[in-house]
């Protein structure tokens, strides 16, 4: 089916959603659809908890700010680009609080800044622990009510439509008809968010499964930087709770880590204990677990903070762990650390342009320096933002030079429908299995060789099974999956050293020289 729009937007999490308002607003004469492949509000920006990382008064400096970021990156972020995203936040999160939300108020009236790891300075606007669900929400209220931005939910992108490097457009499946629209647009943009999927235990939705990544890689642009996959040190552990997590502004209060035991450790690993950077804090935990063979460790509030200070400060944690039996207010939490945030992705300027022609790339699902080789808690709503603000301008300012260039429909072949769905989940299961295992915390040469091996057997076990039966949502991610799994392989097996979030302990140190990893097609 052919189908054609100015702007075509793959992803209504925070980096789709503005931009989308942006281009409305710049030029309301021009159409755009926004696609998601599940309800419009799934994705990690719902689930975002701690809140949005930005200068606010005067005991702060932007300059901290920057040196902050700058050591979480340990010598990769971009410095010319991490000062221009973070000298914007005051005026994007201004532009959030116009649409209206409602970040949470102290008891004088400012805005109560919450502190978080690897932050010098109290910095964090949130909204309790629910920042995530009030902007989706907010965004959504504001998308809605303009008229030339069209949403189809459950619309799945299966790739990009790109020759000679530019791209036209996306074949996108939409899951009810279960027809395939080849959508042409003048220019694409991909929200897609990040690839928590990948490993066995996440915080992130289902939908992280890094689709943006492996279709802008297929496209022909460039990724950079897939080693450093950040793992949040405190994801709830309880057999019923999936990819539920405890924030990082718990211990900003104040919450300590113990053994299972009752007793402290973080004191062992780091100066600032709990407050360290997550990599240090989900390092020293992943050490703990392997010391004493303890499933899990705990995060205890309880005995820090009264009853309705936990209430009021954490009411989203607080209920959904009493669901779990756990009583947060008088008992410590069980938790262990989780794959959290993709640091890599698609190489982009900061305004989401990259290698292919038309395609941009914003969020999660690009690599623009901020982040560096790990990312400082908090900064990637910010980024999400900025990125956005910065593509509808670039987009708008290039208007007259871009044009709808139609492409041939979607060409099924012999496709017949599959008949064992067993063999997607089995090897779904298998990727994140190994990855958590051989690519995870802490890696070893042969722990990358053997994943590599694996992912190679799986790729074209995957590829054969695409092309024969008909695309169906699964099977599309499962694919994108696999490729983001080679990439995060073959870049941490490139890192011949230890930095940010990537640890080897064949190569402990941290190397002089040392550069952003970049992939190109083919590997
Ligand atoms: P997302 O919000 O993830 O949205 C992705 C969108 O892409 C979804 O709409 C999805 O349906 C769509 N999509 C994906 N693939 C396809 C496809 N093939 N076809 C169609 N649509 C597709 N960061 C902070 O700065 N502060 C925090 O406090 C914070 N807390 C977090 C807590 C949790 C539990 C998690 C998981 C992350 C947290 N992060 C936080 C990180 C931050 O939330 C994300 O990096 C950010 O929200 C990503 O926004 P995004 O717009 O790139 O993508
Ligand atoms: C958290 O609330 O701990 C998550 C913050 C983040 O990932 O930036």
């Amino acid at each position: 089916m052919n189908t054609k729009t100015d702007f075509l937007i793959i992803g209504g999490g925070i980096s789709g959603l503005t931009l989308a308002i942006k281009l409305a607003r710049l030029s309301p004469a021009n159409e755009i659809l926004l696609i998601t492949k599940e309800n419009l509000e799934e994705g990690s920006t719902f689930y975002a908890q701690g809140g949005i990382a930005c200068v606010w008064n005067d005991t702060d400096s932007i300059d901290k700010h920057i040196q902050d970021t700058l050591k979480a990156g340990d010598g990769l972020c971009n410095e010319e680009i991490v000062k221009k995203i973070l000298i914007q936040a005051p005026e994007r999160i201004n532009e959030l609080i116009d649409i209206g939300v409602n970040f949470t108020r102290n008891e004088n009236g400012e805005y109560d800044l919450g502190k978080e790891g690897g932050h010098s300075e109290r910095r964090v606007l949130h909204v309790n622990d629910q920042t995530g669900q009030n902007i989706e929400l907010k965004l959504i209220k504001a998308v809605k009510k303009i008229d030339n931005i069209e949403i189809k939910e459950h619309w799945c992108a299966i790739n990009l439509y790109a020759k000679n490097f530019q791209c036209s457009g996306a074949y996108v499946l939409d899951q009810e008809s279960v027809n395939i629209h080849n959508i042409a647009a003048k220019a694409t943009i991909l929200a897609t968010g990040g690839a928590g999927k990948i490993y066995l235990y996440t915080t992130n939705p289902d939908v992280a499964s890094g689709d943006g990544i492996a279709m802008a890689y297929r496209a022909g642009a460039i990724i950079a930087n897939m080693e450093f996959f950040q793992f949040h040190p405190t994801c709830l552990y309880h057999p019923y709770a999936k990819s539920f997590l405890i924030t990082e502004a718990m211990r900003g209060e104040g919450a300590v880590l113990k053994d299972i035991r009752g007793k402290e450790f973080m004191q062992n690993y780091h100066p600032s204990k709990e407050l360290a950077p997550r990599d240090i804090v989900s390092r020293a935990i992943d050490a703990e677990l392997k010391r004493t063979g303890d499933d899990h460790v705990l995060l205890d509030i309880a005995s820090k903070k009264s009853p309705d200070f936990i209430k009021s400060h954490f009411p989203g944690v607080y209920d959904a762990c009493l669901k779990f039996g756990i009583d947060i207010t008088k008992e410590p939490i069980p938790v262990v650390p989780a794959a959290h945030y993709c640091c890599g992705g698609v190489l982009t300027k900061i305004d989401g342009s990259t290698k292919v022609k038309n395609l941009y790339v914003i969020g999660e699902s690009a690599y623009t320096g901020l982040h560096g080789a790990n990312r400082l808690a908090s900064n990637s709503l910010l980024e999400g933002l900025v990125c956005a603000h910065e593509c509808a301008h670039t987009i708008i300012k290039n208007i007259k030079n871009l044009h709808i260039n139609e492409f041939e429909e979607w060409e099924p072949g012999n496709a017949v429908p599959s008949t064992e769905a067993v063999v997607i989940t089995q090897n779904w299961d298998e990727i994140r299995r190994f990855m958590w295992n051989y690519v995870g915390i802490v890696r070893t040469d042969l722990r990358l060789q053997r994943a590599k091996k694996r992912i190679n057997l799986l790729l074209d076990e995957i590829n054969q099974y695409y092309w024969d039966f008909k695309i169906e949502k699964n099977l599309v991610e499962l694919r994108n999956l696999a490729t983001v799994a080679k990439l995060i392989i073959v870049s941490a097996i490139s890192r011949k050293e230890s930095r940010g979030i990537h640890f080897n302990l064949d190569y402990p140190n941290k190397s002089k020289m040392s550069r952003p990893t970049t992939l190109r097609r083919p590997w």
